[in-house]
């Protein structure tokens, strides 16, 4: 008895310590995720967008849903306000609604991104002598409904518009407003992409293509503007509730768009690519860890589902 309790117990010390290690390092990975869940989604970061970066911010896309949501939240932080969007109208009626809610000054310049040969020097001129400290890339234009690649209406139209307005207002934008911030050594740039940049997104291959590569020139610009004082945030969020996505309510997973931006802003200076909300974050995360093979069945039968009930809709109306 004797004999084989000294034959094994430096075994089983040796194991029981291994054990405790494992432990002890799941419990540290544990805390340390509870920790940064609690510092983006609870304390945040609230003091990182404000009129400290400049006066003032510029939104494309400014007139609905995320965009209009951005220029109301840098608004009610004491920023004037750049609006940018197609309709002239549109454009009036947000800055008024903008002045009556926060007595902050805006500005407005009608430009339809469709047609890059004529506005990026109107939009150069307008913006001449502002001390811009936010942009945000917000406009962009989705499928009506989920579609194979060749099956797409009017497919040559949409691949134009799309790539002009998803991708290219991005990096002309930042072209135009890069250098001021750069000069004065401050700024934040926040890029709307979207989760299917994190997915390969079946039936929606050009604006999933796109959300990609916003995302990309957005952590890259990260890096080589870091040291520069410049901060760059791709956000990839999942549904919000806006007449681009056009589902009957907002719930829990499907935020308004003032709820995701109060979210989103708070993030700048935390998280250089993130979902932007705490739900949309989990998907986020589920869809980097699954095998591939598992998000795409997943994203192909979800998409399925969405062409039929939005042809159905589409019909009824
Ligand atoms: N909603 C979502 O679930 C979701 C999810 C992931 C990513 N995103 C991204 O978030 C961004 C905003 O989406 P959203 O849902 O807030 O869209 P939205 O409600 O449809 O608003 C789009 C805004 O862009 C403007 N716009 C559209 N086409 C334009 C053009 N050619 N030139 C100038 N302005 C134009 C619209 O102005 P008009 O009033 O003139 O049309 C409107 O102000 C997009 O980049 C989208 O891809 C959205």
């Amino acid at each position: 008895m004797e004999d084989s309790d000294s034959l094994w117990s430096p075994w089983a010390s040796r194991f029981y310590w291994l054990g405790v290690a494992v432990v002890a390092f799941w419990v540290f990975l544990l805390l340390r995720y509870v920790r940064y869940i609690f510092r983006l989604w609870i304390i945040g970061n609230p003091g990182a967008v404000g009129p400290h970066l400049g006066a003032w911010a510029v939104v494309t896309g400014a007139t609905s849903g995320i965009g209009k949501a951005y220029a109301e939240e840098l608004a009610k932080r004491g920023m004037k306000v750049v609006l940018i969007s197609r309709s002239q109208e549109k454009l009036d009626r947000v800055a008024i609604e903008i002045w009556a809610k926060y007595k902050v000054e805006t500005k407005t310049i009608a430009a339809d991104f469709k047609d890059p040969e004529t506005i990026y020097s109107n939009i150069e001129a307008g913006l001449e002598g502002l001390e811009i400290g936010v942009l945000v890339n917000n406009v962009g234009i989705a499928y009506s409904y989920p579609e194979r690649f060749l099956d797409v209406p009017e497919l040559d139209k949409l691949i134009d518009n799309m790539i002009n307005i998803n991708c290219l207002s991005v990096c002309k934008m930042t072209h135009l407003v890069l250098p001021g911030m750069v000069k004065r050594s401050k700024g934040v740039i926040v890029n709307m992409s979207s989760i299917t940049a994190i997915n390969r997104c079946p039936f929606l291959a050009v604006y999933s293509a796109t959300k990609a590569f916003i995302n990309f020139f957005s952590l890259c610009l990260s890096i080589e503007y870091k040291e520069k004082g410049i901060i760059v945030q791709s956000l990839a969020p999942e549904l919000v509730f806006t007449k681009m996505v056009n589902l009957p309510n907002p719930n829990l997973f499907r935020p308004t768009p003032e709820r995701y931006v109060k979210y989103a802003i708070n993030t700048v200076g935390l998280e250089y690519e993130t979902a932007g909300y705490p739900l949309h974050e989990l998907s986020f995360w589920f869809y980097r860890l699954m095998p591939r093979w598992v998000t795409e069945k997943i994203l192909t039968r979800v998409m399925l589902y969405a062409k039929s009930y939005l042809l159905k809709k589409q019909k009824e109306n």
